[in-house]
Parts: structure tokens; sequence; C-alpha cells
């Protein structure tokens, strides 16, 4: 077992990250565990993830003594729901859940946002451990506390901020996942990439080939340097109060406008990150802040990762538009967007203008940013 611990300090809690190779499936992980006050909680996963990894997650408590009984959902974001969300307060209360009863999210981002949001509300909130099983639940949604659900209106209108106890995060879990929801994680990981430049840069250019092939050791590596940057971000500002943690919304204007148009199914997060990162980066070569030769080195990271950073084939960027100003970063007439000075120097920029977008559509749709 290849094992990296960090701690996300908050002002009124700590709690561990524990990231590995083999922490779920090899006697030993379950030492990981935080103390639970009950010995009994519920186990959320989806159908997919059940048929994976269940039996293993199961067998992981009982080796620590906890009796966890499952909570099967379906399998999708549009299962994100007010539907699933009380149908799963149902199950919970049929399981018998008490005050100091635990819940276990097992599964990606919508498992871990259900599951987030069902522990931080039933009975005014339990204890909650996270066991992320994509990329993207290992390096962004299963670190910093924020859960939710959508409305049909729009994504994630509705949500807490709720610290787990714990999040473990086994990279070997990583084995089976599609390579779409692979490479919607590697959009995550060239975000933080490009928000702190360096060594991480110089790690993910030396261990490329390794991390496509997924190597756990290499991965756990990967996985422990992104935590440690959203660990640093939230810490700095847990509830994104003070502009710090709004730092790691870097590609999300875009990518958010993307999944809106293509209806959330059709956008994997993290692709439509990398799409967003890259029409960040143009935006900030448009306003001038971001060379041409750093922002060729923007695309020479999308490259090697292998990640389709053109535009959208069959969309209006007049749509695209519309929806990224009714963005709520939106001031009187201009838009608020992290941008790029550098690779490592994220900024927020509040005078994003409409021309400014369409001047960097313009260059997207030219081919500039081909990935
Ligand atoms: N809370 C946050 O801070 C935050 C941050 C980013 C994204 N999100 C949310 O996360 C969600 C996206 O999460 P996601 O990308 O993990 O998608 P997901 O949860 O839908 O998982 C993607 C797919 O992979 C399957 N899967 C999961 N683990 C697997 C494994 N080990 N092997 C094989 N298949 C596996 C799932 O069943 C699903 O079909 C969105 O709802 C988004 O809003 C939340």
């Amino acid at each position: 077992m290849n094992i990296h611990k960090l701690s996300l300090q908050l002002a009124a809690e700590n709690y561990p990250i524990i990231i590995g190779t083999g922490l779920i499936g090899e006697a030993g992980g379950e030492v990981h565990l935080p103390h639970f006050r009950a010995k009994t909680g519920v186990l959320i996963t989806n159908e997919t993830v059940a048929g994976l990894y269940l039996e293993a997650a199961q067998e992981f408590f009982r080796r620590a003594e906890y009796d966890l009984q499952p909570i099967v959902i379906p399998d999708g974001e549009q299962y994100k729901n007010r539907e699933v969300l009380f149908s799963l307060y149902e199950q919970m209360f049929e399981a018998g859940l008490q005050r100091d009863s635990f819940v276990c999210a097992l599964g990606g981002g919508v498992v871990g946002d259900l599951a987030g949001f069902a522990a931080s509300t039933y009975m005014r909130g339990l204890d909650l451990v996270h066991l992320p099983t994509t990329l993207l639940a290992q390096v962004d949604s299963a670190i910093g506390g924020k859960n939710g659900i959508n409305l049909p209106v729009g994504k994630n209108l509705i949500g807490t901020f709720y610290q787990p106890r714990a999040v473990i995060s086994d990279v070997n879990l990583l084995a089976t996942l599609p390579d779409d929801e692979f490479f919607s994680g590697l959009g995550e990981v060239v975000k933080y990439a490009l928000i702190v430049g360096n060594d991480f840069v110089s790690f993910l250019e030396m261990n490329f080939r390794e991390i496509m092939e997924r190597v756990p050791k290499i991965l756990a590596n990967m996985v422990h340097y992104c935590c440690r940057i959203k660990a640093d971000f939230v810490a700095r500002d847990e509830k994104e109060q003070l502009g710090v943690r709004a730092i790691l919304n870097l590609g999300h204007t875009m990518a958010h406008a993307l999944e809106t148009v293509f209806a959330y199914q059709e956008m994997k997060h993290g692709l439509a990150v990398a799409k967003g990162l890259a029409f960040a980066a143009l935006v900030s070569l448009e306003a001038g802040t971001l060379s041409e030769n750093e922002f060729r080195q923007v695309m020479e990271l999308f490259r090697l990762f292998e990640l389709d950073v053109s535009p959208p084939p069959a969309v209006d960027d007049e749509q695209l538009l519309t929806v990224m100003m009714r963005d709520k970063k939106m001031t009187a007439e201009s838009l608020n967007m992290i941008l790029l000075r550098s690779i490592g120097q994220p900024f927020l920029y509040s005078k994003v203008s409409r021309e400014l977008l369409q001047a960097a559509f313009a260059k997207w749709r030219s081919g500039m940013a081909a990935g």
C-alpha cells in the first residue's frame, strides 16, 4: 500500500484526506477510518459502482467493526434530483438511522453530492465519510464540503457546505473507470496545473505516460498533489466569500455555459472544464494578460493529455454568450472571470466585456485552441 495523508484545516475543524493504492480492497486500509460514535450507518452508492465495489466497501467497514446498510440509487446526473433525495431520506429512516449514525458516499460526484446533502440535512446533520471512486471526485468534488442537487431550472441550485469527517481515496478503483470519465477528471487536474504552475506542471509533463496508463502509484501522487492544492484554497476561504476559493473556478464560466446548452448528460463536467480552460486562456490572450508563448504552453498541456479543447461544433456562439452573461458572476456591463497572467498566476478579472468574449470566440473558431 502506497499512502499519502493530508489534513484539511478549517477554522472550526480539521479532517484527513487519505489517498493511496489498495486502501479499500486490502486489509489494513480501514485503520484510516475515523472513529464514529455509532457502529451503524448507510452506504450510499449507485447501481454501477455497487456492481463493482459494494462488497469490498462493506467488507472494508466490517473490518473496522462498522455495519453499513447499502442504499443503491440509479446511475446518472439526471438522478441528482429531489425525488432521489427524498427516497434517500425515506431509506435512511427505514434503516433506523439515529443522530449518531453516519453516512458513507461511495461513488463519483453525483453520489457524493447527493449523499453529502442528505447527510447534512437528515436529522440536522449526520457524520459523513467520502469514498470517491472517479478521478473527478477524488481530485475535486469530494474535497471541500460542497454538495447539492439540481432543480429542473438549473444545476446545483440547492446545497450546503458540509465537511466530511474524512475522505478516503483508493486510486486502484480508478482502474475500471471508463476512458471518457478518466479524461473528464484530467480536465480538473490540468486546471490545478494552470492554477499553481511550476512543480505540478513539471510533475505532469514528466509522468504523463504513466498517468495515461493509470499506474496506481503515479495516480496516487497526482491525486495527492490536486487535493493539496484544493485543500489549501478551501482552508483559506471555506465558504467562497473572500475571492480565494473562487480561483478554483478557472475554466468554469464557459464550462457551465456548455453544460447548460448541451443539457448536462451530453457534456461531462471535466471535459467541459477543459474547453472552458482553453477559452479562459483565449480571453486572457485577447485581454493582453497572457503572452502568446504562455498560451502555447497551456495548449501543450491539453495536447499531452489528449484533451479535446476545440469549440463544440453544433452550437450557436451567441447562445453560449447569453448563458455566460446570465451567469451569477455578471456585474452591470461586464463579467467576472478567472483569467491567467501566466501558468501559475490566475486572477479575477472583473471587466470581461461582451466584445472581449466575442473576440475570444472568433479565435477559438479559427482553430487557435485545438488541444
Ligand atoms: N461538490 C463539488 O464540489 C463538485 C465539484 C465538481 C463537480 N461536482 C459534481 O460532480 C458530478 C460529476 O461527478 P463525476 O464526474 O464523478 O460523475 P458521476 O458521479 O456521474 O460518475 C461518472 C460515471 O462513472 C461511474 N463510476 C464511478 N466510479 C466508477 C469506477 N470506479 N469504475 C467504473 N465506473 C465508475 C458512475 O457510475 C457514472 O456512470 C456533477 O454532478 C457535478 O456537479 C461537484
